[in-house]
């Protein structure tokens, strides 16, 4: 087997994509400027902190050329990096790291300058120290002075990827290669690939990782057992070093799928001991399991109704067989019904999510949290956020984010989601007036809550660079560093990740950052508008099909005629759905005037010869931004030619080939969307553009 160096050094060779942000290259400054990076010194023997100590090395050696020294010799050198849980520093260094050290909480930790040019790591946490070691490399690499303390404490409890892979080595809505974990129906990895997977998750504070798809099928649901459970401990085993704890999604029909019982009725006696057993079992195996997380009742999966039981009797059966151990149950509350009517105008899926929790809320265990994703439907490129966020108070929650591009142009297409986050996450509820953010419902924080946190389901697959799309590897960087600190500015984690992976050349920095931020809005420009989504080709989801949803039964309908389009989701005269919002939102989007034209036709229908806010009517909006989506992806395409002889061939060739398909699609979109809409409506272009 090749050790992790070798791997690196071929792979680093053929493809610098494969280090994404965590590049091997030398860096511009001089290793004076950071002179405690002669000598490490720290307690060997702990697992997560001997990977912390092997970081800091590999790091310095990569970007300096010179080996630190470590052990006795290290003790004694003029300049040291102490790295530790504070009761292992030397006294006279815990010392000066005191005062900072009792600011920080959870996996936090201090870096902080000490006498004569050393400088101390600490934490509470192996992990903290860890996540301390990764962001001192993030420093160093970017060339940025140290000479302040530094304090910092994750401000999420659980920061946690969601794998929809499956045992066949499928990926559900992947789009970066098959799974990492599994292929023919068993575990099987490269464990030098899965350790350079956790250290990319890690090096961005990821602690926890659910390793199956939330659609549990038959080979999965044996996970639980122990054909599958010595093969997962291994798995558990290459992220236990670098501090993640892994999670399963279960079938909530598998004590009856498996053979042993007739019933999986959550109250049922037999079950809740099915279940205890299981829950002894995976400790045995993997004693740092983290929990369940379940889609129940959701898309034909299996759940509590089918007993005529309800989720908070599903989630705390669950829960009680994981309490012992410390296990967490993560219980999905995508529910909603997707066998709907399209004649049916009263039933509205956006509602769904909401009218099945809110009854609940204040009855689940203390170790459930209830995983919501950002809006009411799923994962468009723009939706309001879910109202479950403000709406639930005596609940644990968590944020579900997507960063896999199942929507948004499944890394084909450039489409950096941070700024999207960034809206979701600042969003205000109002649920305990001003300043009720997303961001403070999902840590927690807002309703003092003892668990929460975001989860993000990932776009990571075995293609040689991760994520397929190179700029994707930006959305994984993203969610890490705002599901840490989620009041990071865009340009803040933005020119981290553009400078960590491609370099400091200022032509590149400017011309890499444009494009990302530019990315969300173009993608949604030349595609469904003002929020009314989908429009895509049913079961792949990719490209344009402005009917493909609309008679069908999932709920998703846009209900274009000659006259309008939008859904009427107002109180007055729709489907009621905007009063499941706090004030002043749910005045904001019941009214015509006030709702955001980019939500317009969420929650409104209206003629095509609206007008809206920005002054244009909707269907002169509609044809604009069609045209201009596809100009600004030509001039992405432009901008990034431009930086042939600035960027390695590969990973220019390779976005230059996708920056070639995006285009080729935006234009698809704009002349399907843009023709669409004028044979509706008969109401032509005010520029006489070509409309088909
Ligand atoms: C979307 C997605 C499915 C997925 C589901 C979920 O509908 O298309 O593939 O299973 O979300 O989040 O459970």
């Amino acid at each position: 087997m090749k050790t992790t160096q070798d791997h690196r050094a071929s792979t680093t060779a053929v493809n610098r994509d494969y280090a994404a942000w965590l590049q091997a290259t030398p860096v511009a400054v001089d290793a004076e400027t950071y002179p405690f990076t002669q000598a490490i010194v720290w307690r060997a023997g702990t697992r997560v902190l001997d990977t912390a100590a092997a970081e800091l090395c590999q790091g310095i050696e990569e970007a300096f050329a010179i080996e630190p020294k470590v052990g006795e010799a290290a003790r004694t050198a003029p300049c040291r990096l102490y790295l530790g849980l504070v009761r292992d520093l030397p006294d006279s260094v815990a010392h000066q790291v005191s005062a900072y050290i009792q600011q920080v909480h959870g996996d936090g930790y201090a870096i902080v300058p000490v006498e004569n040019g050393s400088l101390a790591i600490a934490g509470h946490t192996e992990a903290g120290c860890l996540y301390g070691a990764f962001h001192l490399m993030r420093i160093i690499r970017m060339g940025q002075p140290l000479a302040e303390p530094i304090v910092q404490s994750p401000q999420n409890e659980l920061r946690m990827i969601n794998h929809w892979d499956n045992a066949d080595g499928s990926i559900e809505r992947g789009y970066a290669g098959k799974s990492l974990f599994y292929r023919s129906n068993t575990v099987q990895f490269d464990p030098v690939r899965v350790r350079d997977y956790a250290r990319l998750l890690a090096s961005v504070g990821i602690n926890s990782i659910a390793v199956n798809n939330v659609n549990v099928h038959r080979v999965e649901t044996q996970f639980v057992t122990d054909a599958y459970l010595p093969s997962l401990a291994r798995l558990a085993d290459l992220f236990r070093d670098y501090g993640v704890r892994i999670f399963l999604s279960v079938n909530f029909a598998s004590p009856v799928e498996l053979g042993h019982l007739a019933t999986a009725d959550p109250l049922d006696p037999e079950v809740q001991a099915w279940w205890n057993a299981a829950a002894d079992r995976i400790y045995r195996y993997i004693p740092d399991f983290g929990g369940f997380l379940v889609k129940a009742d959701s898309e034909f999966r299996p759940g509590p109704f089918t007993y005529g039981r309800d989720h908070a009797d599903g989630a705390n059966m669950l829960a009680q067989s994981l309490k012992p151990h410390g296990g967490l149950v993560i219980w999905r509350c995508f529910v909603y019904n997707c066998l709907q009517d399209w004649r049916d105008r009263k039933t509205d899926r956006a509602r769904a999510a909401f009218d099945h929790f809110t009854p609940l809320d204040g009855r689940f265990a203390d170790n459930v949290l209830l995983q919501i994703k950002n809006g009411p439907m799923d994962f468009q490129v723009r939706e309001p956020v879910s109202p479950l966020f403000g709406g639930l108070s005596r609940t644990n929650q968590m944020l579900e984010l997507q960063i896999t591009q199942e929507y948004t142009g499944q890394q084909k297409h450039v489409c950096y989601l941070i700024p999207q986050w960034k809206e979701i996450l600042d969003f205000d509820t109002h649920a305990c007036g001003q300043g009720s953010t997303v961001a403070r419902c999902a840590s927690g924080e807002l309703f003092g809550r003892a668990h929460g946190g975001i989860a993000g389901v990932v776009n990571v697959g075995d293609d040689p660079n991760w994520t397929g799309h190179s700029f994707a590897q930006a959305n994984l960087y993203g969610f890490g560093r705002l599901a840490w600190d989620p009041s990071l500015s865009v340009e803040t984690i933005t020119a981290e990740w553009v400078r960590l992976t491609y370099g400091d050349d200022c032509d590149v920095v400017k011309a890499l950052t444009d494009i990302l931020l530019t990315s969300w809005r173009t993608y949604e420009d030349y595609t469904a508008p003002l929020g009314v989504g989908w429009m895509v080709n049913p079961g792949h989801h990719y490209g344009p099909n402005v009917d493909g949803y609309e008679y069908s039964k999932w709920g998703t309908y846009h209900f274009a005629d000659c006259y309008g389009i939008g859904v009427d989701r107002t109180m007055a005269t729709g489907t009621g759905y905007t009063g499941q919002y706090h004030e002043p939102n749910r005045s904001l989007y019941e009214n015509l005037e006030t709702c955001p034209d980019e939500l317009l036709l969420f929650f409104h229908h209206v003629p095509y010869t609206h007008r809206l806010q920005s002054g244009k009517t909707v269907i002169q909006h509609i044809y604009d931004t069609h045209f201009s989506g596809v100009e600004a992806v030509e001039r992405m395409r432009r901008v990034w030619a431009e930086l042939a002889d600035k960027v390695d061939p590969e990973r220019h060739h390779a976005v230059c080939a996708r920056l070639d398909t995006q285009l080729q699609d935006a234009i698809e979109w704009r002349d399907v969307i843009n023709t669409y809409f004028y044979r509706k409506s008969g109401i032509p272009d005010e520029q006489g553009r070509t409309i088909f």
